[in-house]
């Protein structure tokens, strides 16, 4: 491992016991990953804002990180948090909750972060080109950033996002390097439209989150390393892209996906059997109480495409709309919101789908939604079972 001066100096502790601790983690990485140097990132994001994943002693970690003189090095966006922070009270958000919630904000905006709060942190911030170094904590966005926007990251955990952060600089390893970006196993979308369920008289077409959803969680259980799409098509929606990214990084290590037809690799089937198996799987309600949209946070185009098929409805259930604070400006100013919430759905900005005390609060034991990632999530930290449905189907079903 080849260290500056200057690296030497932090890991003495000379520039204090954040930057030594943050030091410390990035060169313990670094020997796991057999890394022989850093290198400088042009934005870390971080994960570990919802009270509910980092709890008392996450709490405490950054109540000390930023009493100390450290500072953000870097342009840096943080996750969701879990609540909105505006309307935590009318959501009827638990004040005690609350109070620690809006202290771990406070500790990252002491520490340098920009007001994100959101998992989708390229939607509203300009993108750097692409080859650059991040280090982005949150798997669905590492993988957007890889695979989408041709940026250069590691899955990165919420402790050393933020030791990338403190110091500028991340571990220059995995998928940093071009070697590591090329697939070692790759998955054929052999999907056939035709009536899966003759008995519902439904007819799958592959489209869409779920569909993508799908695909993404089978890759995941299924595959390591880079995966190859093959038969995907050569355009996706973003919410496609998404759907596809978030349920990925759900199960799994894989950190990127490709698209191609690399010769002499593995190849794996993805048809109507494996995409009802992994319906079947996640899927474990007829119906849902509440409505859920936006694992990850709704991004502009969706509430746009949301907006559109919902102009004159109303919905028959409760239905909640994740997204951060700057998309559901920007929905605002557009009209869309205001359309969005005549049907009746309520917005949640800068929280978490899933890490929140929300649900809870609104007391239901089953969703509906679109998002696989946000099914999977659901059942693990609420024990609250999911119908997942198709995007359209839960808009014509319920409205
Ligand atoms: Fe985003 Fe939370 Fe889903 S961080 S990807 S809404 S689990």
């Amino acid at each position: 491992m080849i260290l500056k001066k200057s690296e030497e100096k932090a890991l003495s502790g000379e520039y204090g016991e954040a930057l030594q601790s943050a030091y410390r983690v990035l060169l313990a990485i670094a020997r796991l990953t057999n890394a022989k140097r850093f290198v400088p990132i042009d934005w870390a994001h971080v994960s570990g804002v919802s009270y509910l994943t980092i709890g008392d002693y996450g709490l405490d970690f950054l109540r000390r990180i930023s009493a100390s003189k450290a500072k953000f090095k870097v342009f840096t966006t943080v996750n969701p948090c879990g609540m909105d922070i505006e309307c935590w009270n009318e959501l009827n958000i638990p004040s005690e909750y609350a109070e620690k919630q809006l202290k771990i904000i406070s500790y990252y905006q002491k520490l340098g972060t920009a007001n994100s709060f959101t998992c989708v942190p390229f939607q509203s911030y300009s993108v750097p080109n692409a080859g650059s170094h991040i280090a982005w904590a949150e798997s669905s966005a590492a993988i957007f950033a890889n695979s989408v926007l041709g940026l250069r990251t590691n899955r990165e955990s919420a402790v050393s996002a933020l030791a990338a952060a403190l110091t500028g600089k991340t571990v220059y390893s995995d998928l940093h390097l071009d070697e590591n970006r090329k697939p070692s196993i790759a998955l054929k979308l052999s999907f056939e439209e035709r009536e899966s369920h003759p008995e519902k008289v439904r007819k799958r077409k592959f489209s869409g989150p779920l569909s993508f959803g799908l695909l993404g969680y089978y890759a995941g259980k299924h595959t390591n390393g880079v995966v190859e799409f093959r038969g995907m098509g050569s355009r996706q929606t973003i919410a496609e892209q998404k759907a596809l990214c978030g349920a990925l990084g759900t199960v799994g290590s894989t950190g990127m996906f490709t698209q191609g037809k690399t010769t002499g690799i593995e190849v794996l089937d993805f048809g109507n059997k494996e995409y009802e198996e992994t319906l079947n799987e996640i899927s474990d309600s007829e119906t849902g109480e509440l409505i859920v949209f936006g694992c990850p946070q709704m991004t502009i185009e969706e509430l746009y495409e949301l907006s559109k098929s919902l102009q004159g409805k109303k919905f028959q259930k409760k239905c909640v709309v994740f997204c951060s604070s700057k998309v559901y400006e920007t929905a605002s100013k557009r009209g869309y919101s205001s359309i969005i919430e005549s049907a009746g759905a309520t917005f949640v900005r800068d929280a978490c789908a899933d890490f929140t005390p929300l649900i809870s609060s609104l007391n239901v034991d089953s969703v509906v939604t679109d998002s696989v990632k946000g099914a999977h999530y659901m059942k693990r930290v609420h024990g609250v079972k999911t119908a997942l449905l198709d995007t359209k189907e839960i808009i014509s079903g319920n409205t």
